[in-house]
């Protein structure tokens, strides 16, 4: 039997994809400074948004392009997820379910695989030839700090002290011609990482991946446990694992069909000022300070290199439907596995960056289902971290529908008794609200509302006003030129 191939995590191949999807748009002559930013974020708030792919970019030669919006619709979404085409996102969440948790006890088995080369070895720059500002990194809004060139990026790292690989989304800010900036939140594995090269007073290897399919930024922007590495659970999702080559200066393995890589060493002590750049839920809530830089001694790139974008801004924003997916079907699985019954739909609301205003809908089977449902939606490992707002609706209600849902909430709730306020919870020092915390830690209230009919009124609350369901669906029909 000939070994496993592996998957290079080719964009193009994706791309090609998506274009057959009709949901790909190309834009031609915009300017790195700010306009790439502005149309992206203008765009993915459409209904249905298109990703975007930037090509003769101001002061660019054409072909160094920029792709933005990838992940933001449910057909883009379930395809990257290889699960098929969906174009609900309701259908999506319900075919997602379970599926972390099987990823993750199959990755053992999804071991990357090295090949000798790959298309990201097609252009190389190196020593006194890197020149970082030859792609087209934008300046995404007027309050950013710099020009950041990673955002859907990989970040690849090596364990101090074991052969543990870790591959993260940490934002990359363009210092100049080969040096970056990187911020890795304390606690990150990279950080982690980093910290024990730091404590050895020895300079830290990394490889920065700029491009590759969108399954690369997806899944090393989610939590994937800590020592396990990211591209054993890509390989579990694919179903083969990711093909890789390794890089000439660190050994570090990346992609072979990666579109640009940056590769280079953080220096002890070499630390420059970062940011500021905007967060999940759309607010600057940090000042500038100060982050490792990495030299970067060489740079590997395809011909006609796509850097993938994804940056974040008020919601909705690049990454926050993907966001939403991802954490409404792992909340479904936890409010299961806690036991809680008849639960119909959750939706983790991109207007609270899919941390902050969570939704679930339930059929009442008895008294106290509802606080039930909304507290674990609130405290759940997935949940807790943020979570200001958890709402629990009825089955008729469409969680993931905020009309609807405020709707319930104005008129099935007596906010005395219907809203819970959780005093001293898991808050963050990145909540814009830190501010007015009464606390030096991050401790946050949370409020649980109850917006189910009440339980022990339900036979006489009014009816609803509306037509039926088989009403509309039947002038629906009649109606079709006019509905
Ligand atoms: C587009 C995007 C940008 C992100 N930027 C950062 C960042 O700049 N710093 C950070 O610490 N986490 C950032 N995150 C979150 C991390 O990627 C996420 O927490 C991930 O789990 C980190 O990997 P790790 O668990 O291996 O540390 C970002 C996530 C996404 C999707």
């Amino acid at each position: 039997m000939s070994a496993p191939q592996g998957n290079p995590l080719d964009l193009r191949a994706w791309l090609e994809d998506v274009r057959r999807l009709g949901e790909l748009k190309e834009v031609r002559g915009a300017d790195w400074n700010l306009e790439l930013g502005a149309i992206s974020e203008v765009s993915v708030r459409k209904a249905l948004p298109p990703a975007l792919l930037f090509d003769e970019i101001v002061g660019y030669p054409k072909g160094f392009r920029v792709l933005t919006c990838s992940t933001a619709s449910p057909a883009r979404l379930s395809s990257i997820l290889r699960l098929g085409v969906e174009t609900s996102h309701h259908a999506l969440v319900q075919k997602l379910r379970g599926m972390p948790r099987t990823w993750q006890a199959e990755a053992p088995r999804y071991a990357p695989v090295e090949t000798p080369t790959g298309a990201v070895f097609e252009n190389v720059q190196e020593a006194g030839g890197v020149d970082l500002e030859a792609f087209p990194s934008p300046l995404w809004h007027e309050k950013d700090g710099g020009r950041y060139i990673g955002t859907g990026c990989c970040v690849v790292t090596r364990d101090y002290d074991s052969d543990w690989v870790n591959v993260g989304t940490y934002r990359v800010q363009l210092h100049d011609r080969n040096h970056v900036g990187l911020d890795m939140v304390p606690g990150k594995h990279g950080a982690i990482q980093y910290d024990k090269y730091m404590k050895a007073g020895k300079p830290f290897p990394v490889a920065i991946v700029l491009g590759c399919d969108p399954l690369g930024y997806l899944i090393s922007g989610i939590e994937v446990p800590f020592g396990m590495c990211e591209y054993n659970y890509i390989g579990a999702i694919l179903g083969e694992p990711v093909a890789v080559v390794k890089g000439h200066v660190t050994g570090l393995p990346f992609p072979a069909a990666s579109e640009i890589v940056l590769e280079g060493w953080a220096q002890p002590g070499d630390q420059r000022t970062e940011g500021p750049f905007g967060e999940f839920h759309g607010y600057y809530p940090g000042k500038a300070h100060a982050a490792p830089v990495v030299t970067v001694e060489r740079v590997y790139y395809r011909s006609d290199p796509i850097l993938l974008g994804s940056p974040p801004a008020k919601p909705p924003n690049d990454y926050s439907y993907s966001k939403a997916v991802m954490r409404s079907a792992l909340l479904f699985d936890a409010l299961t596995a806690a036991g809680v019954p008849d639960v119909q739909a959750v939706w983790a609301h991109e207007i609270g960056g899919a941390r902050m205003f969570n939704v679930v809908a339930i059929r009442q089977r008895y008294a106290g289902h509802a606080k039930q449902a909304g507290h674990i939606l609130s405290q759940c490992g997935v949940g807790a971290y943020m979570s200001r707002y958890s709402v629990v609706v009825d089955e008729d209600i469409d969680p993931s529908d905020l009309q609807e849902v405020m709707w319930a909430v104005a008129t099935r709730t007596d906010p005395e008794v219907d809203i819970d306020i959780i005093r001293r919870g898991m808050g963050s020092k990145n909540d814009p609200m830190f501010v007015a915390y009464r606390y030096a830690a991050p401790y946050s209230s949370k409020a649980v509302i109850d917006a189910c009919r009440p339980y022990d009124h339900l036979e006489e609350f009014p009816d609803v006003a509306e037509a039926s369901r088989e009403l509309v669906e039947k002038v629906r029909a009649k109606w079709k030129d006019i509905l």
